[in-house]
């Protein structure tokens, strides 16, 4: 068991998290599940475990509590070889502009608690000089829309934060992964009407996930290539006319 891999799952009773846990446990890892939720992480625990015959580990993680980072880390059973953040929320952007008290729950989730967790075991694997972090950012954050800014900002900042690791990380050997999923049919995407092409399941993300940090060179992915040209078209609209559209 002791040669085992291990893979620490932040967010991971997400639809992207289960997925993702699911992959590596089928690939022989042990896994570690942290979520606010410790119940529903059990359960999604005992299912993997008989499914894959893999160890898997429950651990509370509240992304709010970054008071409780450090003590979170020193609490795992072992430091482990793979740490994913799949923390998110989308909230709502009307509610947002007006009400503080969102705007800043959808900052601190999707970019302060993340990016200040993923930077804390950076530090650890510095240290044992081994480890590969992988952080899930989004689209949104590679242009502002009206649409949902706030959310966008906050995974911009988690984008650009996740893009200074790596090149700190770089020259001692570690690997830092961003993962822009594009549309993912969740529970977080429930209710609305997305385009087949663009949209992938969370099986599809989790095998993204597993291929890119475990097998692959890149250092960026987007799930479906076809979000690259997307997002490549979109940030050379200049912003004359992107102020114009209603996106
Ligand atoms: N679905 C998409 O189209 C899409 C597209 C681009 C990027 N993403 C990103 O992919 C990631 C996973 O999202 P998903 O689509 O799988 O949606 P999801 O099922 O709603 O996942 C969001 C996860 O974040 C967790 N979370 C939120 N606040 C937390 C907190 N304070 N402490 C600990 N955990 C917290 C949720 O925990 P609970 O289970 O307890 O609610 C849930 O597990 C997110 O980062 C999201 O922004 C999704």
């Amino acid at each position: 068991m002791q040669d085992r891999k291990t893979i620490l799952l932040l967010g991971a009773t997400s639809d992207i998290g289960r997925a993702t846990a699911l992959q590596y446990a089928q690939a022989g890892w042990q896994v570690l599940l942290a979520a606010r939720n410790v119940e529903a992480a059990r359960r999604e625990a005992d299912d993997i475990a008989t499914r894959t015959g893999a160890e898997v580990g429950v651990h509370r993680l509240d992304i709010l509590e970054t008071d409780r980072f450090e003590a979170f880390i020193d609490e795992l059973p072992t430091l482990p070889d793979t740490v994913a953040c799949v923390v998110g929320e989308l909230g709502d952007q009307a509610r947002a502009q007006t009400d503080l008290g969102h705007a800043t729950l959808l900052l601190r989730s999707n970019f302060e608690g993340p990016a200040l967790l993923l930077g804390l075991f950076a530090e650890r694997f510095l240290v044992r000089r081994s480890g590969t972090l992988i952080g899930v950012s989004s689209v949104a954050g590679d242009r502002g829309r009206g649409s949902n800014y706030v959310y966008g900002a906050a995974k911009a900042g988690f984008t650009a934060f996740l893009s200074g690791l790596r090149n700190r990380l770089a020259p001692a050997g570690l690997k830092m992964i961003t993962v822009k999923p594009g549309f993912v049919r969740t529970r977080m995407t429930a209710g609305m009407k997305l385009p087949p092409l663009l949209t992938a399941e969370p099986e599809e993300v989790g095998r993204a996930i597993f291929a890119a940090a475990e097998k692959g060179r890149a250092d960026v992915i987007y799930v479906r290539p076809v979000w690259r040209m997307v997002m490549t078209t979109i940030g050379l609209i200049p912003e004359t006319l992107f102020k114009r559209l209603r996106l």
